[in-house]
Formats: C-alpha cells, structure tokens, sequence
C-alpha cells in the first residue's frame, strides 16, 4: 500500500497543494475567497473528473491548475515543474508543449482548416509535423475526410474531436477539458468521452470538469468540490455515486 502511494505520487504529472484563489468582490470593496485550500493530484494516464454544484469552483480550479489563473497561494506542479515560479512566458511554453486543452467551444480557429487546425500547437512548439501525422491523428478521430474544412462548417462534435486530434499531435503530459461534452447531444458526447478516454489510455493524464454524471462515470476517479473546498474522492464511480456526493455537496 505505502509502495504503491510512493509510486503514484512519483508518477504525478500535476499536483496542487493548497490553493487558494481570492477575487475582489464585487461590492465593499474587498476580497472574497472561492477556492480554500484546495490539492490534489494527477497521475500519468490517469482520467480524473471534477464535478460539483455550480458556483462550487470547478472552472476557477481547473484555470488555477492549468496555468490560466494564477492561485492567490498554494503550489502547483505539472511534470514536476512549480509553474508558479515560472514567467508568463515560460508558463506559456510549458502550455504549448506539455498541456492539452478541451473546452466546451472556441476550440478551433476559424480560419484554418481542420489540417491546419490539429498541426498548429504542434508549430506553435517549434515543431512541424508531416502531413501524413496529421492525418493519422484525424483518422484517429474518423475525420480524415474533413482535412481540409473550416470548423464553421462541422458539427460542434465533429469540431471537438478535431480539437482531441489536435491534442493526440502534441501529446501532452496533462488535457484540461472543461465541460468537453457540453453543447453535444448523447451520441456525440460519448463519441468525445471515447476518445478523452484513449488519450488518457496513451498516457497522457486528463482532468474534466463536467455537469455530466455519466461521463464522469468514465473518470478513475471522481472529485467532488463543494464551496471551493475538495468535498469527497471517488475511485471509479458510478452515476449514481456521483449524484449522491454531488447532491450531497448542494
Ligand atoms: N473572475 C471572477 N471574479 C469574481 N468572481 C468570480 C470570478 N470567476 C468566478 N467567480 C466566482 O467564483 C465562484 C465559482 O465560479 P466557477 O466558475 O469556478 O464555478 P463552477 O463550479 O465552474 O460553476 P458552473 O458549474 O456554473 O460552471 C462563483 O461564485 C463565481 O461567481
Ligand atoms: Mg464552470
């Protein structure tokens, strides 16, 4: 048990150690706390979900951890680099190169095609992926045939599994999804979770926010926030667990 507590914590590709996250409120004046003394941690190929009431700090959590919020206090490492101490500029290096993201939408750049779309982080790093790599990552998602299409004209689950394709090229040490199934109807939600699921499956760790008990339900953990404050763990959940914690933390 101690072996196996040391060794996950050795393969932790994100930790947080109490962080706090204040904002200035928005009367008096002052400052009000949303996130107390929040840590967790993420292992490699580990697919974690954070869920929660709303208002219970699930997106400031994930923004803190993913280097887009900067905490009030507490540390964060992802690959066991203090992104704290890091300058804004190094911080968004350590982005392009080792963090994935998946948001509900505005994933995509418009004007790029699909192609285009799925090799830029990788460029962006200095890279320049072949032409055959990038289409591999979009037959890895059954989008080969849309290579060369605009996001405005793709469904939005077509346009989420170009943005997992896209993190597929990079592959990153850690995905943030927030809400990645959000604005996609069952079929497509699941298609996405599937393919969450295999980028997590290849080793890259992924940390979900979701509304979305089922798809939480495919996490190897659960983490349950209340009031800004880590309320309970779950290891593989069921949806009916999760509702029960997350009604709990009502
Ligand atoms: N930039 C900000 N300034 C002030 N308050 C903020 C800011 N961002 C978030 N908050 C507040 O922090 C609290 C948590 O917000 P957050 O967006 O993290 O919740 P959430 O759990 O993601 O909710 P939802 O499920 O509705 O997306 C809320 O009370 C919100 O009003
Ligand atoms: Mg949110």
């Amino acid at each position: 048990m101690a072996k196996e507590r040391l060794d996950s914590d050795m393969h932790a590709v994100l930790t947080a150690s109490d962080v706090r996250k204040t904002f200035p409120a928005a009367s008096q004046g002052g400052e009000v706390e949303i996130l107390h003394s929040v840590s967790v941690s993420v292992r490699a190929g580990e697919m974690v979900s954070i869920v929660g009431p709303s208002g219970s700090g699930k997106s400031t959590l994930l923004y803190c951890l993913a280097g887009l919020e900067r905490p009030s206090s507490g540390l964060v490492t992802i690959d066991g680099v203090d992104i704290g101490a890091l300058s804004p500029r190094r911080l968004a290096v350590l982005r392009r190169r080792r963090v994935g993201f998946i948001f509900q939408s505005y994933n995509l750049i418009p004007s790029l095609t699909a192609a285009q779309n799925v090799a830029l982080p990788a460029r962006l790093a200095g890279r320049h992926p072949a032409r055959q790599e990038i289409t591999a990552a979009l037959r890895s998602v059954e989008l080969e045939a849309l290579a060369d299409s605009r996001p405005g004209s793709m469904s939005g689950g077509q346009q989420q599994r170009v943005a997992i394709a896209r993190t597929l090229l990079v592959k990153p040490a850690i995905v943030f999804a927030d809400e990645p199934t959000g604005a996609l109807d069952a079929a497509s939600g699941r298609r996405v979770l599937d393919l969450l699921r295999s980028v997590s499956d290849a080793g890259s760790a992924v940390l979900m926010v979701t509304h979305d008990l089922e798809s939480a339900a495919r996490s190897d953990r659960g983490i349950v926030l209340r009031d800004g404050t880590v309320h309970q763990e779950l290891a593989e959940p069921t949806p009916e667990q999760l509702l029960d914690a997350v009604a709990a933390a009502a």
